[in-house]
């Protein structure tokens, strides 16, 4: 690994502890003003100084970071298709040039693949070029997994999509939980960080993340189960708890609690 490649990576894994905590904020590339991101700005500043890592369009970026702000951002670059997709037929390529990427000085670049949906080959292709001029100046790329309806996310097929993006060049594989988790981290050559996805108990998202960790993922890159939480500061300094301090799912709805009432 060169030297852009190997400060980019721990830039987004902490070599403190080899984990890492990326905030999400990319759902309105295809989903518009979600709930919790409406106002995008005020709602990510002041849970900034508690993530590794952000992950943004370049459109949030721009508009609503600080250019001042001393975080790592895992760029989104790609796009294509909208929930209102009356089949909701995910459809992705390349949405933001090399050029760009490296004007805003990412750490690295995130791009969805489709696997066994009807547009995997364009996803596969589309990600490969991205891993190309990637690997050429340095910037690893993020492969997500595993987005859309209906794929029966287990353990097979979530190892068979982060394999197939750690195979074609993926330097981080963002994928879905689930039982038997370690399979899919076992055969995958590359870290595994979990998405979060929708909305659920708090207790739930913390034993998820929870057990990812204990199952050999290097962090998560979460989402709305931070921003739509009741209190999403309170909540991403519990889930980096876990993350960096292995504090247990019971002990981080402690913290949670307890940094709840202080905000009181
Ligand atoms: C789906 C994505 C997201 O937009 C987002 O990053 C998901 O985060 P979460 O599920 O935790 O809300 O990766 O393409």
């Amino acid at each position: 690994m060169d030297w852009g490649m190997k400060n980019r990576m721990s830039r987004i894994i902490r070599p403190e502890t080899g984990k890492t905590l990326m905030l999400a904020v990319d759902h309105g590339y295809f989903m518009g003003p979600t709930s919790g991101l409406e106002d995008l700005e005020n709602t990510l500043l002041p849970l900034l100084p508690y993530a590794d890592v952000l992950m943004p369009t370049r459109g949030g970026l721009r508009n609503c970071v600080p250019a001042e702000t001393d975080i790592p951002i895992m760029l989104r670059v790609s796009s294509g298709t909208s929930i209102l997709n009356e089949t909701h037929l995910l459809h992705e390529g390349q949405s933001v040039s090399v050029e760009d990427a490296i004007r805003l000085n990412v750490a690295g670049v995130a791009f969805s693949i489709l696997v066994g949906q009807p547009y995997e080959r364009d996803t596969i292709l589309g990600m490969s070029q991205v891993v190309d001029w990637g690997e050429r100046y340095g910037i690893p790329v993020l492969a997500v997994t595993a987005v859309g309806k209906g794929l029966g996310k287990d353990a097979r097929y979530l190892s068979l999509a982060s394999r197939m993006a750690a195979e074609l060049g993926a330097r981080i594989v963002k994928t879905y939980y689930c039982e038997d988790f370690e399979k899919v981290v076992n055969s995958c050559p590359v870290p595994i960080v979990i998405a979060g996805g929708k909305k659920m108990p708090e207790m739930d998202a913390m034993q998820m993340a929870y057990d990812a960790l204990q199952a050999g993922a290097i962090g998560v890159d979460m989402g709305r189960n931070i921003f739509q939480a009741e209190n999403p500061a309170a909540m991403i300094q519990s889930v980096r708890a876990i993350v960096h301090q292995n504090y247990t799912p019971q002990e981080a709805m402690e913290l949670l609690e307890s940094l709840k009432n202080k905000s009181e």
